[in-house]
Parts: structure tokens; C-alpha cells; sequence
């Protein structure tokens, strides 16, 4: 490994613990050592680790692995953050799904991690004010993995997207730090709204399974909205709701949800309706 590679690891905790994993994993499944050398261990940088995966997975008749493989890298070169975001959520699904044990299976695995890295660089190349070629991606994200984000929405660091099938997420929809979603969950439009008109999920919530968020509604920092709920009302903050349409059932439980994973209602007085 060169030395500044070799820096890199010292300084990066997150590539650090892919890296070391990665190794063990070789040794111990021979069949997928080329994989796993080729996805990670050849790289200098989780950066580029990433660009290669995710331009293998998305690559098609209509965009070559070379070209979109160049064209995350310039995305993550020329934007820190979205680096910075990656590591954050690797560490989120890491730390919150108990189907992952340790780095590498996410890493290489799971589609809802994957979906919501190459939206993260779709999402700077609309903001660049590259919108067909944002569009295009998401288009494929949507195709390869199941998991359709506007490239337009806005989503916070450490966030978790567990499973990914079937998630949808609109144009104007925000969704803050530390959040964690199940698949089947869409955070839509009501259809009678135009301009804003999608949630905006604060910090810390938990979404279940299949639940559908419609409209410009508020979802309060660390609530959880239980599988399958149809929410078409604010949520306050730390509660939980439930329901075809969805009403409080109990305070969040805990005080950081998502991050916990807390799936138990605490009830609380029957009439406190949203
Ligand atoms: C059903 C829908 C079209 C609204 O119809 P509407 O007649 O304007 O309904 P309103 O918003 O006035 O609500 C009327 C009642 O139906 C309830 N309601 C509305 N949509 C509902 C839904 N999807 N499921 C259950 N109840 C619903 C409301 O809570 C309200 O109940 P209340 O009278 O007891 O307060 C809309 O809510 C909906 O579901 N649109 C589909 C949006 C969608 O699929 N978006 C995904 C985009 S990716």
C-alpha cells in the first residue's frame, strides 16, 4: 500500500474497519476473494471504493462502467461532504441493522445503502444544474435497486434505508440526520398540492414498513410512524402514530428511535389525536 494510503487508513475509521474486514473476509470465503479485492481492497480511498461498486451495479448499454465510474468520482472530488455523508450512513446501518455484521456486507449488499449513495450523487449533479443526467440516474437507481428518490430531495447524513424496495421519495421532500426507514415507505404528494408539497421528516424519526406519508406535513424530530400507517397530519415530536389514517398511540418510547430501533408503543391517553 502506498504511504499515503497508508495515512488515509490512520485518519478514516470507517475505511479503516471496510479495509480490515474486507481482508478477514477473503481469507476466510475463497470464492469471493476476487470480489472483494476488486470492490475494496484494491482501492486507495472508500471514494473510489464506492464509484467502482456502484458504476458496476448501475452500468448499462446506455452509460459504460468507465463513464460513470469517472463521473462519481469527479461527484465525491469536488464534494467532501458527500464522503462525509457515505461514511455516516455506512455507520448507521452498521450500527442499527442486526442483519449487518460488520462493514462489508452493507457495503456490497445492501440495496437500500447503495440506492441512497448513488442518489447522494445524483443530488449534487441537480444542484450542479445537471438535471437530465441526475434524472437519468435515478432512473436506474430506481431500476437496478428498487428505490425511487427525486434527485431534487434532501436527505441528512446517517441515514438508513433498510431493505430499500419499494421506497419512494418526492421531489420537495426533506428527510434530516439520523433517520431510519424500512422498505415500502413513500413520502409522497397527496396529489392535490403542487410546488412544496411532500413531508419533512426531522431529525431521528423511524418510518416502518409500507408506511405512506402524504403531503407538505411535518413528522417531529425522533416520532415513529408504525408499519403500513397512511400519515396525512403533522406529527408532533417523540410521538408514535399508527393507522390507516395514522393517530398517536404512544410517545416514541425512547429518545432516539431510529438510532435504536425501539419498536414497542408506549400508549398514552386515548383522545390525544393528531
Ligand atoms: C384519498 C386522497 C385522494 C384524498 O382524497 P380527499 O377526498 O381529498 O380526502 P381528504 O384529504 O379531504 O380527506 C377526507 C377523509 O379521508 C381520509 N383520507 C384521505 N386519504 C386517505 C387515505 N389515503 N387513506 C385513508 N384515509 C384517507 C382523511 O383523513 C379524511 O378523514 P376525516 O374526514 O375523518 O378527517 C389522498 O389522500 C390520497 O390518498 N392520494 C393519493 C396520493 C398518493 O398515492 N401519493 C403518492 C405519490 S408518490
Amino acid at each position: 500500500m502506498s504511504q499515503p494510503a497508508e495515512r488515509m487508513l490512520m485518519v478514516d475509521p470507517v475505511w479503516s474497519a471496510l479495509r480490515s474486514d474486507a481482508a478477514a473476509i477473503a481469507a476466510q470465503e475463497p470464492a469471493l476473494a476476487s470480489l472483494v479485492h476488486a470492490t475494496i481492497l484494491t482501492h486507495d480511498r472508500l471514494e473510489g471504493a464506492l464509484s467502482y461498486h456502484l458504476a458496476k451495479k448501475l452500468h448499462s448499454e446506455d452509460a459504460s462502467a468507465m463513464l460513470l465510474r469517472e463521473l462519481f468520482e469527479d461527484q465525491f472530488l469536488n464534494s467532501p461532504q458527500i464522503g462525509e455523508a457515505v461514511r455516516a450512513d455506512l455507520s448507521a446501518v452498521v450500527e442499527r441493522d442486526p442483519a449487518a455484521r460488520g462493514h462489508v456486507q452493507p457495503f456490497l449488499f445492501f440495496k437500500g445503502f447503495h440506492a441512497l449513495q448513488a442518489y447522494r450523487l445524483a443530488n449534487r449533479l441537480w444542484r450542479r444544474q445537471r438535471q437530465t443526467m441526475a434524472l437519468f440516474l435515478q432512473n436506474k437507481i430506481s431500476e437496478v435497486f428498487g428505490v425511487d428518490i427525486h434527485p431534487a430531495a434532501q436527505i441528512g447524513r446517517g441515514v438508513m434505508i433498510d431493505h430499500g424496495t419499494g421506497v419512494v421519495i418526492g421531489e420537495t421532500a426533506i428527510v434530516e440526520d439520523d433517520v431510519s426507514m424500512l422498505h415500502g415507505v413513500t413520502l409522497g404528494g397527496t396529489g392535490k398540492e403542487t410546488g412544496d408539497r411532500h413531508p419533512k421528516v426531522r431529525k431521528g424519526v423511524l418510518i416502518g414498513a409500507g408506511a405512506k406519508l402524504l403531503g407538505n406535513i411535518e413528522v417531529g424530530a425522533y416520532s415513529r410512524v408504525g408499519a403500513g400507517s397512511v400519515v396525512l397530519a403533522p406529527v408532533p415530536p417523540h410521538c408514535t402514530v399508527a393507522g390507516v389514517p395514522a393517530k398517536v398511540v404512544g410517545c416514541a418510547g425512547c429518545d432516539d428511535p431510529a438510532r435504536q430501533m425501539d419498536q414497542m408503543i408506549d400508549v398514552v391517553e386515548p383522545d390525544y389525536v393528531i
